[in-house]
């Protein structure tokens, strides 16, 4: 049993050497029925919406840029529409393009069964914190003709998205003050750790560490005792640290404290920090130690009470025994054979796990930061969802996280974990600024002539983004419009009427004499969605055009999309004297007693 060479940079894994897969051979499956779920939540909106406002704000109309652009054939295909990223908001179902893309996306993933060497495959499509689409195709078990197709409790090895886990539990210690910080280097909690690192010789860093007491001072020589190897840098695929230990495949059944002595004369493929460089041991010696020097409890027992129990993923564990492998889809190599359901031994953190498509799917709303049990608080999971580093164009990934791998698709950063490991595959993928997550599970090889996952995506995120643009908005009225309600300008240039719409929200129109006869009426209308005491938010109803152009002028409305209009205190009449829009570096719009006469 050899390990596999892996010349370039990627996330394959497996136990036994597996030859490339040959041609997939393509639509000759019989495929299971799709089940498209739409949200059965309430969708019921507060407000009547029965007029649309098409609106739009020419906030600085009277500042016109000179329009450079030699774009001005007036061909309105070239007009780019805003919002560019439209915000996500409750959605009101079906929506028709969604469900045509979501076809497509199930089109794509059932002509990816192959009999032979992917028998079975479940996906999961969450928005927030719902379940949009789920795809089971093939079947459990491939060489059954009997066999049932699997669902989204079907269980599949999900190989290195098992790393997802050492890294929660790290975020989670931090958030305990267990960890004192991400940047703690690795020698604070086993101090025996050395490794050889010939390619870091930074002497700031030498200084930086007699400071922190983790160097000594040896017949005037200043040696570096701290490698670096920082716990974020080792979730995070940055630690330098090799693969693998010397010598070892993944079915090693070492303990903790070898491992950390077969390192003493290794050494860091990279100083750490600097290049992105896969690493199983990583994740693994990150996870032992956490466990056994941390928090004291085996590192399996802690992730099962700790996360799977605290989020209901209760078919997700380590150990496959005969119960679970009854719930497994039969995993396969490319030629068709059984692949065994080897255990990793020391390698477990980074690559033994199963779990299904459920399952997957309350990790990703829980990251998505929207599942009603919490595992991390808000601004842990904006530093877990932003990327770390940009990678050398060797690496299969652009940027790296922790423990991501991130590309970017249509302008949105993508975040992903894949694993393939003997016999299964897997994808766990985030879209967070859309709150967007795809998984794909899969019971053997993955197809190697298409990546399914961002083909799926080429389908979903033009389809979200156009849900949201087109979604109505349930915008608040303020406790009492009447001290808002009237004229106001801007340095006696712009003009602007407040009124109460019928539900009293806020109706704003910029008016004067060259902005009616330039600027048609349904593009100088916005919303004031009311926030706080005195505060409202401009809104866009509808997709608008990122930049008017008007003649040779051109304005941005994109850059007052979702501006705070903070009201001035109300005066001796209860009305309000004027207000500002910071965020447009704008001041001192006055009220003033009526609507002017233009001459
Ligand atoms: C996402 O889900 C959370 C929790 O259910 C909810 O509070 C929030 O409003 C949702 N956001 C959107 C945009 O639907
Ligand atoms: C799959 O089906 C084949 C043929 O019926 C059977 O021999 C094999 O034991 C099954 N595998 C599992 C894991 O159930
Ligand atoms: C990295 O980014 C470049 C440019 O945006 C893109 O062409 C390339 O495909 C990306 N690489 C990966 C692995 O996605
Ligand atoms: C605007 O016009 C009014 C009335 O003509 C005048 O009193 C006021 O000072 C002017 N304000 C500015 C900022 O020019």
């Amino acid at each position: 049993m050899g390990s596999k060479v892996v010349k370039t940079e990627t996330p394959v894994d497996g136990v036994q050497p597996q030859p490339s897969t040959a041609l997939a051979i393509d639509g000759l499956t019989k495929t299971s029925k799709m089940k498209v779920k739409w949200s059965q939540l309430g969708l019921i909106f507060f407000l009547l919406l029965s007029v649309i406002m098409t609106s739009c704000f020419i906030w600085q109309y009277q500042l016109p840029k000179l329009e450079q652009d030699g774009n001005l054939d007036g061909n309105s295909r070239s007009v780019r529409m805003c919002p560019r990223f439209p915000e996500p908001t409750t959605l009101e179902h079906p929506i028709p393009s969604l469900k045509e893309a979501l076809e497509k996306v199930d089109f794509v993933l059932r002509n990816r069964i192959n009999p032979i060497s992917l028998p079975a495959l479940s996906a999961i499509v969450i928005y927030n914190d719902t379940v949009l689409w789920t795809g089971n195709f093939g079947k459990r078990n491939g060489s059954d003709p009997n066999s049932p197709p699997p669902n989204e409790y079907t269980i599949y090895r999900i190989a290195s998205l098992s790393k997802l886990f050492p890294t929660l539990m790290l975020y989670r210690l931090w958030e305990d003050g267990k960890v004192g910080s991400l940047d703690d280097p690795l020698e604070k909690y086993v101090d025996i750790f050395t490794i050889k690192n010939p390619l870091g010789k930074s002497k700031d860093s030498e200084l930086k560490y007699v400071t922190d007491g983790l160097i000594f001072l040896d017949s005037g020589e200043v040696q570096i005792r701290s490698s670096s190897v920082t716990l974020r840098r080792m979730a995070s695929q940055l630690s330098g640290l090799p693969r693998r230990l010397r010598a070892t495949n993944l079915l090693w059944k070492g303990k903790t404290q070898t491992a950390v002595s077969l390192l003493q004369d290794d050494v860091l493929v990279a100083d750490p920090g600097t290049k992105c460089h896969y690493s199983n041991l990583a994740f693994s010696l990150l996870a032992h130690v956490l466990a056994e020097k941390v928090v004291g409890v085996n590192y399996q027992r802690w992730i099962a009470e700790n996360i799977l129990g605290r989020l209901g993923m209760e078919d997700t564990g380590f150990d496959i025994n005969p119960g679970i492998q009854s719930q497994m889809a039969v995993g396969v190599y490319s030629s068709g054979a059984t692949a065994p359901l080897y255990d990793l031994g020391w390698y477990r953190p980074s690559g033994q796990m199963y779990s299904t498509a459920a399952d997957m799917a309350k990790l990703a709303m829980v990251l998505l930061g929207a599942y009603q049990r919490k595992l991390l608080e808000p601004d842990t999971l904006k530093i877990m969802l932003t990327p770390l580093f940009r990678c050398d164009k060797d690496y299969f990934a652009n940027r790296t996280g922790t423990p991501w791998e991130v590309n970017e698709q249509l302008g949105y950063e993508v975040l992903r974990k894949d694993g393939d490991l003997d016999g299964y595959s897997a994808t766990f993928s985030l879209v967070p600024r859309l709150k967007l997550g795809l998984v794909v599970l899969m019971a053997g090889t993955r197809p190697q002539n298409q990546d399914v996952v961002s083909k799926a995506y080429s389908y979903i995120i033009p389809a979200m983004e156009r849900a949201f643009r087109e979604a109505r908005r349930v915008l608040n009225s303020p406790p009492n419009p009447a001290p808002y309600v009237g004229f106001y300008t801007y340095g006696n240039i712009t003009f602007y009427e407040i009124k109460a719409g019928p539900d009293g929200v806020l109706i704003m129109q910029q008016f004067g004499p060259q902005i009616e006869d330039l600027i048609p009426e349904r593009y100088r209308t916005i919303k004031l969605n009311y926030l706080v005491d005195r505060v409202f938010r401009v809104v866009f109803e509808k997709e608008y055009p990122c930049v008017l152009r008007v003649n040779t002028a051109s304005v941005s409305l994109e850059a007052q999309d979702g501006q705070l209009f903070n009201f001035y205190v109300f005066d001796k009449n209860g009305l309000s004297p004027g207000f500002d829009a910071p965020g447009l570096n704008t001041y001192n719009v006055v009220r003033i007693a009526r609507r002017p006469t233009f001459s």
